[in-house]
């Protein structure tokens, strides 16, 4: 069977665990044609660990390969250019989280997905997880009755270096784009559109926010209260309350081992432990194979308006906070 050919736009940390995980894909043999780099250096430290054929830092020369899809792992700001010049030569994209940085660029990647009929996703890479799909379950099953609301945060300590991309604007720095977006990805996959958001920041004197609060009303009587922070290192909470009880993801957003732990009120816990193979992003990236050999543009688990949901959320986020990416924006 002939291999599936990715590029890999990025290889850092990311980049380095999506290409680990590659060897968990059973249907279909797994090969890394091509890499573009920043620098030769850390194209050709890659290469050397994942085999792959070529090391590029031109992206026109990359786009010159062959691939059967290209996988972005760059810093935020870069997606967007990137994911474009890739859609433009009819490549299939998965691209990290946060796709872009605002509404205005998702928009336009999402019409040149549209028309030049090529597959692009934003690698969220928790919608595709056992343990996410078996909270949406037991929703189905009716176990905790109407959710009432999302309770979620994902704060890590990050070290406060410029150079790193967590506080640099011109990297889309700050906590709501980097880590803020699981929570409003998990409030916007189980309430769908708020009809009101309100949002409190801690913005550095770099102008990005370094801990972000926000609370989002639904119609139906339902809520969410979602926290990001790079300057706290709490526990790490997603709880999803309803009528009849409650389920909560023990180990947000790695989710091994302990699972989810099911309540119904007053009556029983059921604890549903979880284990895969490595990290977990071949359930993901399985997805994307899968829906690129049926010739879709979009995933119906991960579609372009969830994409776009969870965007304009954090754009409305940022416009009360005032944080701009000046150099984009
Ligand atoms: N799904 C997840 O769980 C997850 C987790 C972490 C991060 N992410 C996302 O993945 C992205 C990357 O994060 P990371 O933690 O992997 O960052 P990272 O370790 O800094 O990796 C970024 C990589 O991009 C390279 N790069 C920079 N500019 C480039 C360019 N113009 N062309 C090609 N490569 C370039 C960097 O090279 P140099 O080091 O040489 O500059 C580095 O290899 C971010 O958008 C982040 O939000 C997702």
């Amino acid at each position: 069977m002939d291999p599936f050919n990715w590029g890999i736009i990025g290889p850092g940390n990311i980049a380095t665990d999506f290409a680990n995980d590659l060897q968990f894909i059973h249907a279909v043999p797994q090969q890394i044609k091509a890499v573009l780099a920043h620098t030769t250096e850390s194209g050709e430290r890659f290469s050397k660990k994942f085999s792959v054929e070529q090391v590029f830092t031109d992206i026109r020369k990359f786009l010159d390969v062959e691939l059967d899809a290209v996988y972005i792992a760059t810093p935020h700001t870069l997606h967007y250019e990137q994911a474009k010049a890739c859609l433009q030569h009819r490549i299939p994209v998965l691209c990290e989280k946060p796709i872009t940085i605002n509404t205005e660029q998702l928009e336009d990647l999402l019409k040149l997905s549209r028309e030049t009929n090529t597959f692009l996703m934003e690698g969220m890479w928790t919608r595709f997880l056992p343990s996410v799909k078996k909270v949406l379950d037991l929703l189905q099953e009716d176990k905790i009755g109407k959710i009432i609301s999302v309770r979620a945060n994902m704060n890590y300590r990050a070290p406060h270096d410029k150079s790193n991309r967590f506080f640099n604007p011109d990297l889309g720095g700050g906590s709501l784009l980097d880590l803020g977006i699981y929570p409003v990805f998990l409030a916007s996959l189980l309430l769908g559109k708020p009809y009101s958001i309100k949002a409190a920041a801690i913005v550095s004197e770099e102008g990005i926010d370094q801990a972000c609060s926000i609370l989002m009303n639904y119609n139906n009587d339902q809520y969410a209260i979602l926290e990001s922070s790079l300057i706290t290192q709490t526990e790490l909470v997603a709880e999803i309350a309803g009528e009849k009880g409650r389920i909560r993801i023990l180990s947000p957003w790695t989710e091994m081992p302990a699972g989810l732990l099911l309540e119904i009120y007053d009556e029983v816990k059921m604890e549903f432990p979880c284990k895969w193979e490595g990290k977990g992003f071949q359930f993901e990236t399985g997805e994307v194979i899968q829906c690129i050999q049926q010739k879709r543009i979009e995933s119906p688990l991960m579609p372009h308006s969830l994409s776009l949901e969870v965007m304009k959320i954090m754009d409305e986020v940022r416009r009360q906070v005032n944080v701009k990416y000046k150099k984009f924006e």
